[in-house]
């Protein structure tokens, strides 16, 4: 008999702790606690490193130094204050605009979008995604040399969706799921390429019939590069070669590369399949797919749409060319799409590493030096990685290959302000030794990269409070990283790196990179309500900068760095920090303020801005999320009773000035 439920989804806060490892560097940090010393420990081994960097080139004005920002005029605006408003409130003298809500058409032809929830799937695919993401903007001539700050492609994610707002239903789905209604779903993840172009009256608006508009869903066919590609452990009846898949799925953050191409990040993945094996795989195991449900349930649909089948993982044929036992790993990696050429099928780099990748930041490329590339796993106690290219960057020659061979490392933060790059590396005699001890064994190094997370608890990392996006100062190189929160972390597992139980604020560290995969790290800021402090900064947090969760993290040309929140849950409804909301940093003088807060419930999240920094890009994602579905707590942008809709907010200033000043 089929089994006829009602199913309610919890999709907000979906970064499940997965690593209940004890590797040894945690092991020999547990016994140090927190103090006053080892703060000032680690500020002496930064300021011996000279920390802060020196001048860089800023949009408009040749070359500054960085704590010339306020001299220059920026972070120059009055700062906006906490509000639960259901908008986008921005400073004095600026404005906001709405544009490529979800649902807007997108493709040539594609349907209007309907108020009421009942576009189709196919619909779907042809709009704009839901819970936009990470985002970039690509000059229209940027192949040749061009920065227009007039006409461009903007690349966003779409992280998820929630089926309350995306269906005409709303509310409780059926078990077993309709076939439709998960299609409608797989349509709304993914990412939109849209073919931008400023009018004279300042408005931004698509470009109509433009080759460049596309859609890339969790349906999309792509195909795996680098060490994994062909490996035993993804190959499936779609792939029996194991050279592809289907889709990219749950995308939070992004990246770009130094030759124009976008990356996507997939995150949350793991918990969009099921395997109820008695006993799952490490490569599920570790990254906590459900032996029970999927969060969305779409695998309950295959009996309607065989093409479903693949979220269940578990093994029910006699191999695993005949079943799915092996989509999850196909899944978990940083996918590239070449954003110019619509008809490029994405590709998934599997030497960056397996894990719940919520973005991607390069280091500077540098001619004749090999690539590197920043990555945050974001759930709690999870690490911060960076792959290493082993060939050398070239412009002439650059290109996806670099990023199919290099060394991945994962960072363990030392109590005294060092840091080591442990390499994930079958063929390095220290990392050999370790996986020995442990009792793990790795078939060869694809092996290693599908069980990422396994062989970085093996080197020895220092588990951290969720890492999320980086940022990489344009000019002195420095990396900034958010760690949004970790309310498990308890008084007995304190680093210096993670120095609050309970963390329910979050904070951003920071590093400088040292000889010999080596580095230097310190705090930058702890996150907080009013009178938080940062004590190697000797900063405390006021009215005009408190805030929790830091996520979303960008520098933008001129060196500010921007800092969108994720709070959820009781921090959004009540307490002292209002809605999500976006700040901006001078890291030089360490002036922080508020820039923009956005409407109920959202969470603010992708930012980017036109060469000439006179137009900012930013999205808002889930506002009204967890409401409805007859009564929604926000109806930003439509408003009377519609639906909420993720948008992307276009930010200038009045008088045509330099956002931020
Ligand atoms: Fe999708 Fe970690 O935020
Ligand atoms: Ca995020
Ligand atoms: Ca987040």
């Amino acid at each position: 008999m089929k089994k006829h439920n009602s199913v309610s989804f919890d999709i907000s806060g979906t970064e499940p702790q997965a690593n209940f490892s004890d590797n040894p560097a945690f092991e020999q940090v547990v016994s140090r606690r927190l103090s006053r010393r080892h703060f000032l420990q680690g500020s002496l081994a930064l300021a011996a490193g000279s920390f802060i960097g020196a001048g860089l080139a800023g949009c408009d004005s040749g070359r500054s130094a960085v704590g010339a920002a306020v001299k220059k005029g920026l972070m120059g605006f009055s700062p906006v204050s906490i509000n639960r408003f259901d908008t986008v409130t921005v400073p004095s003298g600026y404005s906001a605009r709405v544009i490529l809500p979800w649902g807007t058409p997108l493709l040539p032809g594609a349907p209007a979008y309907k108020a009421d929830g009942t576009n189709s799937a196919a619909d779907q695919a042809m709009q704009i995604g839901s819970h936009h993401d990470g985002m970039h903007f690509f000059p229209i001539d940027v192949k040749n040399g061009g920065q227009s700050s007039t006409e461009g492609l903007l690349v966003m994610n779409h992280e998820y969706c929630d089926p309350t707002i995306l269906h005409a239903y709303g509310g409780e789905a059926q078990l077993p799921r309709k076939a439709a209604e998960v299609h409608k779903e797989i349509a709304a993840h993914g990412v939109s390429v849209a073919h931008i172009q400023r009018q004279p009256d300042g408005n931004w608006t698509l470009v109509e019939n433009s080759p460049y508009q596309r859609r890339i869903t969790g349906m999309t066919p792509m195909a795996l590069t680098g060490p994994v590609r062909g490996h035993d452990k993804v190959k499936t009846l779609y792939s029996p070669d194991g050279t592809a898949t289907r889709g990219t799925l749950n995308n939070c953050a992004h990246g770009v590369t130094p030759w124009g191409t976008y990356l996507t990040c997939e995150e949350n993945w793991a918990l969009l399949f099921v395997n109820r094996d008695t006993v799952q795989p490490r490569e599920h195991r570790r990254y906590s797919i459900s032996n029970e449900n999927s969060i969305m349930h779409w695998d309950t649909a295959a009996a309607e749409d065989s093409e479903l089948a693949r979220f269940n993982a578990s093994a029910r044929a006699e191999s695993a060319t005949a079943d799915f036992r092996n989509e999850p790993n196909t899944f978990g990696w940083i996918v590239e799409i070449d954003p110019f050429n619509p008809d490029s099928v994405p590709v998934k780099h599997t030497a960056m590493g397996r894990f719940a990748h919520e973005g991607v930041i390069f280091a500077k490329a540098e001619a004749g030096k090999p690539l590197v590339a920043y990555s945050g796993d974001d759930s709690r106690f999870e690490y911060i990685y960076k792959f290493v290219s082993a060939g050398l960057y070239d412009p002439a020659t650059a290109g996806p290959h670099l990023l199919d061979s290099g060394t991945l490392y994962v960072a363990r933060f030392n109590e005294d302000g060092s840091g080591d790059w442990l390499p994930l590396d079958i063929n390095d005699a220290s990392f050999a030794a370790k996986a020995q001890a442990a009792g793990a064994l790795f078939s060869d190094q694809a092996d290693v990269l599908l069980n990422t997370r396994l062989a970085a608890d093996i080197a020895g990392a220092t588990k951290m409070d969720r890492p999320e996006w980086g940022a990489v100062h344009p000019d002195s190189g420095e990396v900034y990283f958010t760690l949004t929160n970790n309310d498990r972390r308890h008084s007995s597992q304190l680093n210096s790196a993670n120095p609050r139980a309970s963390n329910s604020s979050g904070h951003i560290i920071r590093w400088r990179e040292a000889q010999g995969q080596r580095f230097n790290w310190d705090i930058f800021l702890l996150s907080g309500d009013v009178y938080t402090y940062t004590p190697q900064h000797q900063f405390m947090l006021t009215d005009d900068n408190h805030h929790a969760s830091p996520d979303g993290l960008w520098f933008d040309p001129n060196g500010l760095l921007w800092i969108q929140t994720d709070m959820s849950g009781s921090q959004l409804s009540s307490g002292p920090f209002g809605n999500n909301q976006m700040l901006v940093a001078d890291v030089s003088s360490h002036q922080i303020k508020r820039f923009m807060v956005g409407p109920v419930g959202c969470e603010v999240t992708g930012v980017v801005m036109t060469p000439d920094c006179r137009t900012m890009f930013v999205n808002i994602q889930h506002p009204g999320e967890g409401s409805g579905p007859y009564s929604f707590s926000s109806t930003w942008p439509d408003r009377g009773t519609r639906r909420p809709r993720s948008a992307t907010v276009v930010i200038s200033k009045d008088d045509g000035g330099i956002i931020g000043s």
